[in-house]
Parts: structure tokens; sequence; C-alpha cells
């Protein structure tokens, strides 16, 4: 059983604003990145979506019945149908005025000041947003300016960043309990994300051995604290997190 902790790709862990301040704010708001980049973080994670008319929105889920006031899939929506919605603050259960916004207005929003970590997902099995998402980024010179990741559950599209654009950092996502070490540590992606569940000192010394970094989420918001607690032995490069405040402190970041 191993016992001794390999040092970290990073120096210091990133603190990558999951959804935004999603517990003080309507996740994917620009509030909710505006709250995040005000606590200082090093990245505001943005899942993104695509709209019936072709533009990349920030979303999570297929559909906006749990995070605006509206039902149905964002595909079935042109943009400016989905601007007329109002977004809920999922954490407490309140309605904002805060609308949707598409991956450009939080670019034009940060511009150059903010790191991105973008997440992408196919659409029916195939890449249909790679083309769009890095004609917007190489728009706002993001990539040369070494201001994005962008990460993946899916390998195909991560493939397709890479045809696209060779030095964009990518980072294979494995989901909760399906983390396979054998295919992180071969795989052609140097940063390999995964949930709580599956982090343990073989997986991330492993994983540190092969020069990737680690970079870990949270499905189950009720344990993240302790989960948090328990990982931060085993010096993970970063976390994304729900709580800006108790990973800093948990860090020790002023
Ligand atoms: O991107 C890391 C984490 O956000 C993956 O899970 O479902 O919250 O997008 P999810
Ligand atoms: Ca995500």
């Amino acid at each position: 059983k191993e016992k001794v902790v390999e040092p970290a790709v990073l120096e210091e862990p990133m603190i990558i604003a999951h959804r935004g301040a999603n517990d003080r704010m309507n996740e994917h708001t620009l509030l909710a990145y505006r709250i995040a980049a005000q606590d200082g973080v090093d990245s505001l994670e943005i899942d993104l979506r695509m709209t019936k008319d072709g533009e990349l929105v920030a979303m999570h889920d297929k559909t906006i019945d749990r995070t605006t006031n509206g039902t149905g899939m964002v595909s079935d929506y042109d943009l400016k149908d989905l601007k007329n919605l109002q977004t809920i603050e999922v954490f407490n259960n309140k309605t904002n005025v805060e609308p949707i916004p598409t991956l450009r207005q939080i670019i034009e929003t940060f511009t150059d000041t903010e790191h991105y970590y973008i997440e992408t997902r196919l659409i029916n099995g195939e890449a249909m947003m790679e083309d769009t998402l890095i004609e917007i980024l190489r728009e706002y010179d993001l990539i040369d300016k070494g201001l994005v990741i962008i990460q993946s559950f899916s390998k195909k599209s991560l493939e397709r960043i890479k045809e696209l654009e060779p030095n964009v950092p990518l980072t294979l996502l494995f989901s909760k309990g399906k983390f396979d070490l054998k295919e992180a540590e071969t795989s052609e992606f140097p940063i390999i994300g995964m949930e709580s569940m599956d982090v343990n000192i073989k997986n991330i010394n492993a994983l540190h051995r092969k020069g990737k970094q680690v970079h870990v989420f949270f499905n189950d918001l009720d344990t993240q604290k302790q989960e948090q607690k328990r990982i931060n032995q085993f010096n993970v490069d970063g976390y994304f997190t729900d709580d800006i405040s108790y990973t800093k402190e948990l860090l020790r970041i002023e």
C-alpha cells in the first residue's frame, strides 16, 4: 500500500469556480462569475450548450427546467427566446433577474482579466460545438494568451479541439465511479478531471508520475467539505469548488 504522496505538478492547486459562485448566485450567470472573480479564483468554469440557432450559452443541463423559469431543451430554443427567461438560484430556490449569458458575453465581460475553464459536450453523439468555440476563443485571442483550458467527458470532443488547436490545454473528465487509471495514465491529455470519490493516493501518485495534473470535482454537495479535507493530503492540482471561501481556507490562501 502506497504511503508516500508524490509532489503535485502545480505549486499551488488551482481554485476553479464551478459554474461561477453558484452557492451565492444563479449558476452560470454573469453575476455568479463576477462574484467568483471578486473572490480571486484562478479560473471560471463554464459548461456549454448550443441553441437551435447555433449560439453557445453557459448552461449545465440539456434542458432549462432546473435553472430557469422555462421548460424544454436548450437546443429547441433560439437565443432570443432563451434571453426572455429568468434564471433560478438553485441553492436558495430564488428567481433573480439574471439572464442566461452567451459565452461571448462572459468573455466580453472579463476579457483577459480572468481564466476560463470551458466544458464541451457532444450533441447527438457528434462534436458539433467545438469549431464555434475555437472560433470565438481565437477572436478574443484567449488561447495564445494562455487563458483557457478545455475539459470534456468526451474524448471525441477533445480530439476535435486538438485538431483545431493543438496548443490548448485539455482535461479529460471521468464520471463518478467510472475512473479508469490505465486510460487516464495513457491518454494523450495533460490534465485528468475526476470526481472526489475516485481520488486516492494510488490514483493521484500514478498520474503525477506520468506528469499529469489532477483536477477534482464534487458531485455530492453535502460531503464536499469533508471530501476536500480528505483529498487535501494527496496534493491534487485543482479543485472545481462550489464553496470558494472554504477551499481557500483549506489551502490557507488569503
Ligand atoms: O467540469 C467538472 C465538473 O463540472 C464536471 O461535472 O456535471 O458539474 O459538469 P459537471
Ligand atoms: Ca462542468
